[in-house]
């Protein structure tokens, strides 16, 4: 088993508030992602969970029982960190095996869950090799031996992958899926990294300033997005937002004077002040016609699509994502109408309007 739940959590360091009055839950078994801009307290929340950190307000729950005064050992949580800060002058069996030996776990006890960890991690033929003689990747599976042989409540990892290279992290992010799918054990994985967020996750908890600005899934985050943050956070390349106003019953107005008719049932709902956002993907192009007329100012062609960056005369750059698209080069004219099926609306508070 291995809920986790924080209830009415607040942080604070002396007088500066970094979580405020979060309430969540992790369920057994799930791979869960806390994704927000560097300093938003993603570290600090697991810090909160391990007992690393002592709150200010609320409760953490694990498995239902009240944890918030135990101390870290009793809680049966591993933390993974980014500097795996494994032992230069041990093995690997013995950087793996350490803890277990420090608690006192018999010798034979301790090889039968190293064999296992290393059967698990694909590190058997390197149990002889001291951390020098590895790569980091290795190196990273070698401090999630180590935790694994503590057969955890819960695993928590801090950024781990932001010291490997790019080619690397991609490797490493399938590995952790299907640690996750193997052990079936909770994790918790921060990230300030949007794409790991949304391949890696069952959930994700998107955190602004100490607040959870959404809880969901991935596609439920990238479909309907909760507000403006959530909105330009999850994408990349980012939705464009536009200013809109209502026009008559059925359209927004956009500067420049052009509308766009809105489904049904979003009347009632409007906002004199509002913002219009578009997913690059959404925006449909031609050579010779459209809702808006722009020039392209930047093609960025990745071959299997092209990026466009589109200069529309009052509405400033709108980006395209044009798959499979070749005949576009930079200053020629194009025409863009966003999918009306697909666009977000958000009111002066920066709230999503729903349908
Ligand atoms: N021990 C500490 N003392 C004072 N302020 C801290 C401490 N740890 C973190 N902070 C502050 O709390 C905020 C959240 O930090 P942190 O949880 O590390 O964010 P993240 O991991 O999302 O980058 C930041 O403003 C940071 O400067
Ligand atoms: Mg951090």
């Amino acid at each position: 088993m291995g809920s986790i739940q924080f209830d009415r959590v607040s942080k604070k360091y002396g007088s500066h508030q970094v979580i405020s009055d979060v309430s969540l839950e992790v369920k057994d078994g799930e791979f869960v992602v806390f994704v927000g801009p560097s300093g938003c307290g993603k570290s600090s929340l697991l810090r909160l969970i391990t007992g690393l950190e002592q709150l200010s307000d609320g409760r953490v729950l694990i498995d239902g029982k009240d944890v918030s005064r135990l101390a870290p050992a009793d809680r049966r949580i591993a933390m993974v960190f980014q500097s795996y800060a494994l032992y230069p002058h041990m093995s690997v069996r013995d950087n793996i095996g350490f803890g277990l030996k420090i608690a006192g776990m018999s010798r034979q006890e301790i090889a039968g869950k190293v064999a296992e960890a290393s059967r698990i991690l694909a590190l058997e033929d390197y149990l002889d090799r001291k951390p020098r003689q590895l790569s980091g990747g290795q190196r990273q599976r070698v401090a999630i031996g180590r935790a694994i042989v503590r057969s955890p409540t819960a695993f928590l990892f801090d950024e781990p992958l932001s010291n490997l290279d790019a080619a690397l992290r991609v490797q490493m992010r399938i590995e952790l899926i299907r640690l996750h799918r193997t052990l079936r054990t909770t994790m918790i994985y921060v990230t300030h990294d949007q794409v790991e967020a949304m391949t890696m996750a069952d959930r994700i908890v998107v955190l602004r300033a100490g607040n959870v600005e959404q809880f969901s899934t991935p596609l439920e985050l990238y479909d309907h997005p909760a507000n403006l943050f959530v909105a330009s956070f999850i994408g990349s390349p980012k939705m464009n937002f536009l200013p809109a106003a209502p026009s008559g019953d059925r359209d927004l107005e956009l500067p420049g004077g052009s509308t766009v008719a809105l489904p049904d049932g979003w009347h009632s709902r409007l906002d004199q002040k509002m913002t219009l956002g578009i997913r690059p993907e959404h925006v449909l192009y031609s050579p010779d016609e459209g809702l808006w007329e722009g020039t392209v100012s930047l093609e960025e062609q990745l071959g299997s699509d092209a990026l466009l960056y589109v200069e529309v005369p009052s509405l400033g750059t709108i980006t395209v994502r044009a798959v499979g698209e070749r005949r576009f080069k930079t200053g020629d004219r194009i025409f863009l109408t966003p999918d009306a099926s697909r666009v977000h609306l958000f009111d002066g508070g920066g709230t999503a309007i729903a349908a």
